[in-house]
């Protein structure tokens, strides 16, 4: 059998970890395989999916700006795709490309992996775009209690009467267990300030973001008193072994993954 090829699509791509990471999980689970990445434009966009798989592909990763496009052209998509209206995994099903969204399933693994507990948690998730949709159904089916708040409250009303799931953040909300951060916003420590309120001192705060040095919202939510920290690198481990068991059928093991791109 030829070595199965799959690559990420996105644009800009050059930044992308997942070549790297699925070399490893290639590496820890004794599968071969061919991983590129590949920088395709939105004008681009259909003929690739159709010529990549026309031509024997097993899958693909999709990225920043694409996933909602093609959600769109997806024929067939699992159950939690549908929900988040964005897809990040191709992969074949027989005949069938179908398209699935790891993302809210990387998440939870990484919360779990970090020892944070879900069940009957009460969970602040702040934003209503993508992300903030695609975590939510998984967070809600892992035991968590949501709570959401959006800059434009609109758009948060609209998320929970579209996915049956969560409730708005009301005035009198006290403290949460865990406050997620789905905001896409490139923001400054100074830009962010944080409601005292929110927290408690075992307040867990989690940012989708991955950085090198703590992010604004991890600064900001320590000073408005959260008991610990994480930012999004364990989640892009997370949505990329999930992804890996969807085309192989085996979920690789993360840390050694997460321990090399922390060190990188
Ligand atoms: P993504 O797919 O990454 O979630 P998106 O759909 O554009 O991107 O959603 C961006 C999210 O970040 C939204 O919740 C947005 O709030 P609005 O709905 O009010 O726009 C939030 N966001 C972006 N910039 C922000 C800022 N400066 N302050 C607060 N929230 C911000």
């Amino acid at each position: 059998m030829s070595t199965p090829r799959l690559s990420v699509i996105g644009d800009p791509i050059g930044h992308s970890k997942s070549p790297q990471i699925h070399a490893q999980f290639a590496q820890d689970t004794g599968i071969s395989l061919d991983y590129t990445k590949t920088l395709v434009t939105a004008s681009e966009l259909e003929d690739y999916l159709q010529q990549f798989f026309a031509a024997g592909g097993t899958g693909l990763n999709v990225t920043v700006p694409h996933k909602e496009a093609v959600w769109r052209w997806c024929q067939h998509l699992t159950e939690r795709a549908q929900a988040a209206g964005a897809v990040n995994t191709l992969y074949r099903d027989g005949d069938r490309i179908v398209g699935d969204n790891t993302d809210g399933a990387g998440l939870v693994d990484d919360l779990l992996r970090q020892g944070v507990v879900l069940t009957d948690t009460r969970v602040l998730l702040l934003g209503a775009g993508g992300a903030a949709r695609g975590a939510l159904l998984p967070l809600v089916q892992a035991g968590a209690r949501v709570t959401l708040y959006n800059r434009t409250e609109q758009r948060a009303r609209q998320l929970i009467e579209d996915l049956g799931a969560g409730r708005l953040l009301r005035p009198d909300d006290a403290s949460f267990d865990l406050v997620i951060s789905a905001s896409s916003a490139g923001l400054t420590a100074d830009s962010v300030k944080l409601p005292q309120a929110w927290f408690h001192a075992q307040t867990f705060a989690y940012d989708m973001i991955y950085s090198d040095q703590e992010t604004a919202f991890m600064q900001a939510a320590r000073q408005a008193g959260a008991g610990a920290c994480s930012d999004g690198l364990g989640m892009l481990v997370g949505q990329a072994a999930r992804a890996f068991q969807r085309w192989f059928g085996v979920l690789p093991p993360t840390k050694a993954v997460f321990d090399q791109l922390r060190k990188d």
